[in-house]
C-alpha cells in the first residue's frame, strides 16, 4: 500500500491520462479473465503526473501485491534477483527511475521479464556452470523521466508503453476538489480554477499548494479558500499566474539576459544556473515547453515572444 491517502486506490478514481486510463482498463480485464499476470508496464515523462499512483492502481486492480523500488537503490545484480525470487505469483514490482539501474542489474532483468527467469553462475574457470531459477510470475511497472535514457533491449520487454501527459486546468481542479475534501477544507470553484491554474499541468503540486493555501487560509481567513485567499497565498510562495515558480522564471531570465534569448545549448544554460542538465530537461523544459514559453531549434533554445510578454521585459531594449 501506498501511504499517501490523496492518492486515488482504483482507475475508477484516477482523473485525466485518458489513453493510458482507456488503455490499462482493457489489458487489465482480459489478464484477469485469462488468470496471467498483466504484460509489463512502461511510464514514462516529468515528474509529479501520476506514474507511481498507476503503478499502485494496477496492483489493486489486478488484488495482487504492490513492492517498490528504484534504480538507483538496487547496486548489484544478487540484490535485483533476491528481490525477484521473494515476489508472489502476479506481484507488481514498481521500479522507479528504471533508467538508473546498472548494466549488470539490468541484465537480471532481461530473463526476468522475458521468461520469468533468472540465470545464475556457479563455479569459477573451466568448471562454471549457469542454472536456471523460475520464478514467480510478475508485471514489472517501470517508471522514467526520458524513455530515450532506456537502453533499447530493456524498453522492448515492456509490453505496454505510456507517455504521461500534463493535465489540464479542468482535471486539476477535480482532482483539488476531491483532495479538499479528503482534507477536510472548504474551497469554492473559483478558488480551485486559481490554485490549477497555478500547478504546472501537476497533482503533485497541485495537492502540495492546496496544502499551503490551507496554511493561508486557516490562520489569514476563516479557513476556507476563495479565490483571493488562493492568489494571495500562491503569490507569498512564488508561484506566478501561469504556474512558473522561481526557477522557471530565473531560467527564461538568464536566457534572456545572458544569451539575448538564445538560442543556447543546454549545457552552456545549465552552467549559467547552476542546475544539472538532465533536471532542466526532465523537470523544468516540458512544462515550458509545452506552454510556449521556449522552443527547441536545432542550434539550441530559444525564448518565446510569449515568455518576454508575461515577464514583461521587451526585446528590443535587451537586445541594445
Ligand atoms: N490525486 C493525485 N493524482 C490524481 C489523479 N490523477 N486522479 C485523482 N486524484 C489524484
Amino acid at each position: 500500500k501506498i501511504e499517501n491517502h490523496l492518492r486515488p486506490q482504483m482507475l475508477a478514481d484516477y482523473i485525466g491520462q485518458e489513453k493510458a486510463k482507456e488503455t490499462l482498463k482493457i489489458y487489465i480485464e482480459a489478464a484477469k479473465a485469462r488468470e496471467e499476470p498483466l504484460d509489463h508496464v512502461l511510464f514514462y515523462g516529468p515528474p509529479g503526473l501520476g506514474k507511481t499512483t498507476l503503478a499502485g492502481i494496477i496492483a489493486n486492480e489486478m488484488d495482487v501485491n504492490l513492492k517498490i523500488t528504484s534504480g538507483p537503490a538496487i547496486e548489484k545484480p544478487g540484490e535485483m534477483a533476491a528481490i525477484l525470487n521473494n515476489l508472489q505469483e502476479g506481484d507488481v514490482l514498481f521500479v522507479d527511475e528504471i533508467h538508473r539501474l546498472n548494466r549488470q542489474v539490468e541484465e537480471v532483468l532481461y530473463p526476468a521479464m522475458e521468461d520469468y527467469a533468472i540465470d545464475i553462475m556457479i563455479g569459477k574457470g573451466a568448471s562454471a556452470r549457469s542454472i536456471r531459477l523460475e520464478l514467480p510470475k510478475f508485471t514489472l511497472v517501470g517508471a522514467t523521466t526520458r524513455a530515450g535514457m532506456l537502453t533499447a533491449p530493456l524498453r522492448d520487454r515492456f509490453g505496454v508503453v505510456n507517455r504521461m501527459e500534463f493535465y489540464t486546468v479542468e482535471e486539476l481542479k477535480t482532482i483539488l476538489l476531491r483532495s479538499a475534501k479528503v482534507l477536510e477544507v472548504g474551497i469554492d470553484s473559483k478558488g480551485a480554477d486559481a490554485l490549477a491554474r497555478r500547478s504546472r499541468g501537476t497533482p503533485r503540486l497541485a495537492n502540495r499548494l492546496l496544502k499551503r493555501v490551507r496554511d493561508f487560509a486557516q490562520v489569514k481567513y476563516d479557513g476556507y479558500i476563495t479565490e483571493e485567499v488562493a492568489n494571495y497565498a500562491l503569490d507569498l510562495l512564488d508561484v506566478d499566474k501561469e504556474g512558473l515558480d522561481q526557477t522557471d522564471r530565473r531560467l527564461l531570465l538568464v536566457m534572456i539576459e545572458k544569451f539575448l534569448g538564445g538560442p543556447v545549448g543546454l549545457d552552456t544554460l545549465a552552467a549559467a544556473i547552476g542546475e544539472d542538465a538532465g533536471t532542466i530537461e526532465d523537470v523544468y523544459e516540458p512544462y515550458l515547453l509545452m506552454n510556449g514559453f521556449i522552443q527547441r531549434t536545432p542550434r539550441g533554445r530559444i525564448v518565446t515572444d510569449h515568455a518576454y510578454r508575461h515577464l514583461g521585459i521587451s526585446r528590443e531594449i535587451i537586445e541594445k
